[in-house]
């Protein structure tokens, strides 16, 4: 059994992130969301996979390597343009070649991996096996529709009026009769080949298309408020561990992971939270549900829910900052010499919130 995980794609909702990065490097609790990917897939015994890039493969290719970190085989295939999810599928045949396999999309997490899932498609050996989860907001997402004794009728990608709240979760599995289905559809009103369209082919062609709902969590890490959740939920889910310095003045309250080099001087860490290697945070308030990356500089701020990158450095903020995801090498700095005055140099579609 093979494994393929999808990470071309534009990320236009994550904007301007990602103008220079790939969305799915995004990193929840500090670790990029695709790295969960490539965990759960290893967790469930898959040892070949292949990673499907677009415009930021250099980005991909740098972080991830050739999958030892994972003592994982990494296969990359360009993908010349998003042309849909199908199209990635399609393109990845001949690595594939004749084995089952796994479609992981890049930007998604799942609390519990796929280890379970993997055991029941690899018993009953459907064509398909998709996993659905209720959401409240399922036109954002392909929606299945169920006979009553618990079969696949209809999934419809995107519908205006879904007839059901189940969402299809980012995690597919196919035998190789699926590239047939790829072969008879056509793009979509976005204009891209549709998975879900593919598996609806299945459907139609009378092949097995076995459903499961997710119990545990998941999350489409595609918008700011799921990245947030995201980070909240799995920094829920981490120990508490203090590796760097904490100054006596300091206080680190629940679970906080402070990692080797940081440094906590005069201030407050509530958990859950995480600190990056090498952050240095002076009189500062921080958390909870909180990530700060590597190289971070806090000074005299308060930040809880938020997501910060690599680099930045914040000081003075006057008002708490909450909700928010900063960029690497952001600079929010207290500007002593125009007291009333904001001064920003903002990246296209930045977002700002001031009371
Ligand atoms: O997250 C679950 C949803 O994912 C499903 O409910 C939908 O049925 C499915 O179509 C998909 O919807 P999105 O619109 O959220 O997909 P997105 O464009 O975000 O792409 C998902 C991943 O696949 C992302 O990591 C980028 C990558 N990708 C996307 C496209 C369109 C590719 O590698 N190649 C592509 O051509």
């Amino acid at each position: 059994m093979k494994g393929l995980i999808l990470s071309g794609g534009r990320g236009t909702r994550l904007r301007p992130l990602t103008y220079t990065s790939a969305k799915q490097l995004v990193p929840v609790a500090n670790k990029p969301v695709l790295f969960y990917g490539i965990e759960a897939l290893a967790a469930a015994g898959i040892r070949d996979i292949g990673i499907v890039v677009g415009d930021t493969q250099a980005e991909i290719r740098a972080a991830v390597r050739d999958g030892a970190a994972w003592n994982v085989d990494v296969t990359y295939i360009e993908q010349d343009a998003p042309r849909g999810l199908a199209h990635a599928v399609l393109i990845s045949q001949s690595f594939i070649g004749d084995d089952p396999f796994i479609v992981y999309l890049g930007d998604n997490l799942l609390a519990k991996g796929i280890v379970p899932f993997v055991e029941r498609f690899v018993d009953a050996q459907p064509a398909a096996q998709i996993l659905l989860a209720h959401v409240s907001d399922p036109e954002r997402f392909g929606v299945a529709e169920l006979t009553e004794d618990n079969r696949v009728k209809k999934l419809v990608e995107k519908p205006a009026e879904p007839k059901s709240d189940l969402a299809l979760v980012g995690v597919y599995m196919f035998q190789p009769e699926v590239f047939q289905a790829v072969r008879k559809i056509s793009p979509s009103p976005r204009n891209e080949l549709e998975i879900t369209d593919a598996i609806q082919q299945l459907i139609d062609d009378g092949l097995t298309v076995t459903p499961y709902i997710v119990d545990g969590w998941w999350k489409d890490t595609g918008k700011l408020e799921d990245i947030l959740e995201a980070n909240r939920l799995i920094l829920e889910t981490m120990e508490r561990r203090v590796d760097g310095e904490v100054d006596s003045d300091s206080q680190i309250d629940g679970n906080v992971v402070v990692e080797p080099g940081a440094s906590i001087k005069q201030s407050k860490v509530r958990g859950p939270a995480i600190i990056g290697a090498n952050a240095r945070i002076t009189s500062a308030d921080i958390g909870p549900f909180t990530s700060i990356m590597n190289n971070v500089r806090v000074h005299d701020s308060a930040i809880e829910h938020s997501i910060v990158l690599e680099g930045s450095d914040l000081s003075g903020l006057q008002s708490r900052m909450t909700d928010s995801l900063i960029g690497k090498n952001v600079k929010i700095l207290r500007d002593p010499g125009t007291p009333s005055t904001y001064r920003f140099m903002l990246g296209d579609n930045s977002e700002v919130g001031i009371p």
